[in-house]
């Protein structure tokens, strides 16, 4: 495939990014832009290295000048979690960040795809949007398609059954007002409860499923895997390649990111992620799955969230 991918930020997000991308075959052509030019050269060194086990990939550590013609564009810059922090708590020193690189990366990238992925994720998805001047169908947030993965990793597990079968999706903030709309979730083509009775009745025995827990596995893992390791980069990396992949593909398919609510479940002038229809022109925009009342209640207490931190930042 002859794509072309720019990744600004090359910490340990932005770095894992390029080096997953670099064993798949969604781009042809990557480059990696940081201010610290001795780091982003070591990291493209070191993957470069990597990759004369499959055939040619360009890669190089470069300027905004060289996100020239990019097909997608992805935003990791900024600074991380710390231990104990909130990624709300990160939404002012991050916004600023992004308010310097943007006008930068959309003056030579403007007809690329953009996947924000920076965090608070949300927050940014929403800044971005505003301040870039983009058509909206050109911008996405990374949103819960990582909280999306950590269900369906914590489902696979618990139903021991593999996660191409779970279709579960979590909505909302990717953070701690994120929640699960059960009322949608199916494995195979049960929704849970049944499954487990089915399940039950052919001798393959199922604990009944903690949705609470669940929902508590998939807000924590974050937060864990930091306190664990420092950073968290794999899955959230594996997550956005995944996302390129979409964008790139021929045909359209629904994920959860986030990006501008527009009236969708009452909820306006936030960025939230809710199911979503994307392909190769970007965001097609939210698919309007019917919830539950207390699900759309939710979901509207997550928007609130999210404004309220919106309305607390300088833009
Ligand atoms: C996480 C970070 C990327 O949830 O927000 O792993």
């Amino acid at each position: 495939m002859s794509s072309k991918i720019t990744i600004i930020g090359a910490g340990s997000v932005g770095s894992t990014i390029a080096y997953t991308l670099s064993n798949q075959d969604i781009a042809s052509e990557i480059v990696l832009i940081d201010i610290n030019k001795e780091k982003v050269a070591g990291e493209v060194m070191d993957i470069i290295q990597g990759t004369c086990f499959r055939d040619p990939i360009n890669i190089k550590a470069g300027e905004y000048e060289d996100a020239k013609d990019s097909n997608i564009v992805i935003i990791t810059s900024g600074i991380a979690r710390k231990p104990g922090q909130t990624r709300i708590e990160l939404a002012q020193t991050n916004v600023n960040i992004l308010k310097d690189i943007t006008p930068k990366i959309v003056k030579e990238a403007p007809n690329a795809l953009y996947v924000i992925v920076s965090n608070p994720v949300d927050i940014m998805t929403y800044v971005f949007t505003k301040i870039s001047g983009l058509p909206e169908n050109q911008v996405v947030g990374s949103g819960t398609i990582l909280d999306t993965a950590r269900l369906r990793c914590g489902l696979a597990e618990h139903f021991d059954i593999a996660q191409k079968n779970i279709h579960a999706y979590v909505f909302g903030e990717h953070g701690d007002t994120s929640f699960i709309p059960w009322s949608r979730a199916h494995i195979s083509c049960a929704n849970i409860d049944e499954y487990t009775t089915l399940m039950n009745n052919i001798g393959k025995e199922i604990p009944t499923l903690d949705k609470d827990a669940m929902l508590e596995y998939v807000q924590k893992s974050g937060g864990k895997i930091i306190a664990n390791k420092g950073a968290t980069f794999y899955a959230v990396s594996a997550s956005v390649c995944r996302l390129c992949g979409l964008l790139l593909s021929a045909y359209d398919s629904t994920a959860t990111v986030s990006s501008m609510m527009h009236g969708e479940y009452g909820i306006d002038d936030v960025c939230l992620s809710t199911l979503s229809m994307i392909g190769p022109n970007g965001l097609k925009g939210k698919v309007p799955v019917p919830l539950t009342d207390e699900e759309v209640e939710k979901l509207k207490k997550s928007a609130d969230a999210l404004k309220s931190v919106i309305a607390q930042i300088e833009l």
